[in-house]
């Protein structure tokens, strides 16, 4: 997902300020619809805009908005409050985490199963106080420094799903919110042509001002950015924790139904024919029918007979998909430019099976649980050839202490990632 030409944009507490900009730069931009999530009812000229009655700390219409929205592209969690307090009272800090946190949290939440239809983007207006407190407002600092922090476990944890989360890091910018604090201040509309370009750009950390621009190259090379990196990596970035999306990751609404007994994975009804093996006659036993395919693993030269004996090794893996023919040409342009024909794609000894399935969905609801991993040697030519196959990459590619990663979906959603690891690792 990148440009914002025809796209479905929502952005929270878009009447004025940032958030008027922002619509006023979507529509600029030939978005095809954009909802204006506001408190009291809004009037816009362009039929392209769609008023959307939307109070962030009030879950029914967070609810009734989520409903009236049948598609999205992209969720820019905009809307906020700024109060200036000296911590003394809680209720100051209680409203604005209301607001700028869990206003952020409830929208997004709510908006996940059209993000994730649309392999989607969710843009948080953050602030540079999420990196250090402005002591005149150290309670809506803290409740920019908690929405830093949702924004980074958003990103790791909605990758699998295709979601892209962008924070916005903005600075003073001449709107009501900032009227009484003096300094230099960018407008709006600057900041809203610098936040669509830095989603444009997939830039996953935009710093949409000059004053915001002082941080950006720090913060990109900083061991801090270096740390959200390296944690996203420890768990599955594409894991749905339980009550993370509706359903999470172990409760019943996850399960698949039972299989019956002696069925392997599915209804006998249902199952398809198995890969065929070509026949190879020896010492006179029988062997399984002729056929095309021999997903038989290929002998390693190093494996010793005792490994082979004992070892069970993983020398196929079967995709089911519905549509293979689309499956089969992406991954041959992304990893086995040199196959051939409908048969399983040898990747250097390791075969990838494609196979039409009527028991699987279109796209992967779970790409986290199983992750193909490609060990290369030469890191930068495989890159450049994924690159050119225009693969949707998940994470970026990035050196962490273990090696050099990059994460990528295939058309059904499956995750996989290049790792050339460091020779100490
Ligand atoms: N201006 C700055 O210097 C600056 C700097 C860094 C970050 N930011 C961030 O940029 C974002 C936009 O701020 P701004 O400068 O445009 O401020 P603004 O002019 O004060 O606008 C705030 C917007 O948020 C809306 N809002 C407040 N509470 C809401 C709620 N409970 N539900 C829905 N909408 C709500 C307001 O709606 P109503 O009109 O109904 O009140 C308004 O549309 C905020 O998240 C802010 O923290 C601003």
């Amino acid at each position: 997902m990148t440009a914002t030409t025809d796209r479905i944009v929502l952005i929270t507490g878009a009447n004025r300020g940032i958030g008027r900009a922002l619509l006023e730069e979507a529509l600029r931009r030939g978005a095809r619809r954009v909802y204006a999530g506001t408190r009291e009812p809004l009037g816009h000229p362009d039929e392209r805009v769609t008023p959307l009655l939307l109070d962030v700390t009030d879950a029914a219409q967070i609810e009734r908005a989520a409903r009236s929205v049948p598609s999205l592209d992209v969720l820019v969690n905009n809307a906020g409050t700024a109060l200036y307090d000296d911590l003394g009272d809680r209720a100051a800090i209680e409203d604005q985490l209301a607001v700028n946190l869990f206003g952020a949290h409830g929208v997004t939440q709510a908006f996940l199963p059209q993000l994730t239809r649309s392999r989607g983007a969710v843009v948080n207006n953050l602030s540079m106080t999420a990196f250090a407190p402005l002591p005149m407002v150290p309670a809506y600092s803290i409740s920019k420094a908690a929405a830093f922090s949702l924004t980074q476990s958003q990103r790791a944890l909605l990758a699998g799903r295709g979601i892209r989360v962008h924070a916005v890091f903005t600075g003073p910018t001449d709107t009501d919110m900032s009227r009484a604090f003096d300094a230099p201040k960018a407008s709006p509309e600057s900041v809203a042509r610098a936040v669509f370009d830095g989603v444009e750009n997939e830039e996953e950390d935009i710093f949409p001002d000059p004053t915001s621009q002082t941080m950006a190259a720090g913060w990109r090379s900083g061991p801090a950015k270096a740390l959200e990196r390296e944690y996203a990596a420890v768990g599955p970035p594409h894991a749905r924790p339980a009550g993370f999306g509706g359903g999470g990751g172990r409760g019943p609404a996850h399960r698949r139904p039972p299989v019956p007994p002696g069925t392997g994975t599915r209804p006998a009804s249902r199952r398809a024919a198995p890969v065929p093996v070509r026949a190879r006659p020896r010492s006179g036993r029988s062997r399984p029918a002729a056929s095309t395919y021999d997903i038989r693993p290929r002998r390693h030269p190093r494996t010793t007979r005792r490994l082979e004996m004992t070892t069970p090794r993983p020398g196929s893996i079967l995709l089911g998909t519905t549509r293979p023919a689309e499956l089969r040409d992406w991954y041959r342009r992304a990893l086995a430019p040199d196959h051939r024909g409908e048969g399983p794609i040898d990747l250097g000894g390791f075969l990838l099976v494609i196979e039409e399935r009527d028991d699987v969905a279109p796209g992967n609801g779970e790409p986290g649980r199983m992750i193909l991993n490609f060990h290369v040697d030469d890191f930068d030519a495989v890159e450049a050839q994924l690159r050119a196959a225009g693969v949707d990459w998940l994470v970026p590619v990035a050196d962490r202490p273990s090696g050099r990663f990059g994460t990528f979906a295939d058309p059904d959603g499956n995750t996989l990632q290049i790792i050339r690891f460091t020779r100490s690792a």
